[in-house]
């Protein structure tokens, strides 16, 4: 346990910097034959005990057929409709029929889990912490700053609006990544015209806002893990963009927060998790909600995800947002002043803690 562990005097530091210098990530760990975590990823605060809760629950995460959404009137209303109610009640929901072919997201993965699963020189030459700039590979974006380590490496890339030159890209995932990415893009228009429409706006509003003028790729790769209990591979958080799309293999691990139960995102092969950014709770009064996700470590199977962020804080901007005023009324004033959407998210996760 944890607690059995003195993680208080270490030079936690130093730990992390020969971590980071390593370029090898946590799956360079693994493959060492490490049996026992290195202090820097127990999270002494995590009770495994809460995950049981989940097996339990009577809740399910929506499931949303979106066939027919863009040539059957009715049925388009109806998607609408589960959309916005998925929106304003979980923040969290995922989509069949979306478009995007079943090989297409099987190669995807596979191309992801290609380049992580690939000799540790090669991945090395990707590793940066540039990340706004090139495709790099890297272990938590927020190594130096967080409290605890995650279980994951990345491979990252920024697609919109300045996507890297084709080349750029690791040999082993480079087709597949560009048409996986161009395809995520399609889809995510789609999803904004959804999400205007279901608050009562003009289809293009939430486009026209920008929410999509941003968009950044991460294929995760979390290694099997020796010690699940003392860590995780994705700590509680809320994503601080518009609108995530995430693609998960069949392996299972991401839980999200729902009225303070942490309910299993149980894999469906061929849908992809749709979720809702701090961002777009903000700019439609918290209407839609932002909710907080984790994912568990697991002992025996590495697990391959990949996130498609709509915005993201971590390409901050000077321009302001606030509350879309058609959505205003007396009783139902701004919750937001007008500010930078870094300042809304540190604001809102700071209320959270
Ligand atoms: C994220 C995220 C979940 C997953 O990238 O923000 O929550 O299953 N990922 O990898
Ligand atoms: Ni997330």
């Amino acid at each position: 346990m944890a607690t059995t562990r003195n993680i208080s005097e270490y030079d936690r530091k130093s730990e992390l910097k020969a971590f980071d210098d390593s370029k090898s990530g946590v799956k360079g760990l693994v493959d060492s034959g490490m049996t026992k975590i290195p202090l820097m990823f127990i999270h002494p605060h995590y009770n495994p005990d809460a995950k049981s809760e989940s097996a339990v629950s009577q809740f399910r995460v929506p499931l949303i057929d979106l066939d027919g959404v863009n040539d059957n009137a009715t049925l388009r209303a109806k998607i609408i409709d589960q959309v916005r109610e998925a929106c304003e009640n979980w923040g969290f929901f995922q989509v069949v029929n979306h478009g995007i072919p079943a090989g297409v997201l099987e190669e995807m993965i596979d191309g992801i889990r290609g380049f992580h699963e690939q000799d540790t020189q090669m991945k090395k030459e990707f590793y940066t912490r540039e990340f706004k700039d090139k495709v790099s590979f890297l272990s938590n974006f927020d190594l130096f700053e967080a409290t605890a380590a995650n279980w994951k490496d990345s491979l990252s890339w920024p697609m919109v609006p300045n996507p890297p030159d084709p080349t750029e890209f690791p040999a082993v995932c480079r087709d597949i990544v560009s048409e996986y990415s161009k395809q995520v893009k399609r889809l995510g228009y789609t999803l904004f015209e959804l999400l205007s429409e279901g608050l009562g706006l003009n289809v293009n509003h939430l486009k026209d806002m920008e929410c999509a003028e941003v968009i950044f790729h991460v294929g995760h790769y979390y290694p099997p893990c020796p010690e699940p209990e003392l860590t995780l591979g994705a700590s509680k958080h809320a994503d601080s963009g518009f609108l995530t799309v995430l693609l998960q293999d069949q392996v299972g691990g991401l839980q999200v927060l729902h009225q303070n139960q942490w309910i299993d995102l149980v894999p469906m092969p061929g849908a992809l998790v749709i979720n809702v950014g701090v961002s777009l709770q903000v700019i439609t009064n918290d209407r839609y909600k932002s909710i907080e996700h984790r994912v568990l470590a697991n002992r025996v199977s590495s697990r391959v995800s990949v996130a498609s962020a709509f915005g993201t804080t971590l390409f901050p901007s000077s321009k302001l947002y606030s509350p879309i005023k058609e959505l205003l009324t007396q009783e139902n004033p701004p919750k937001y002043k007008e500010a930078t959407l870094q300042a809304h998210v540190a604001n809102l996760r700071g209320k959270r803690v």
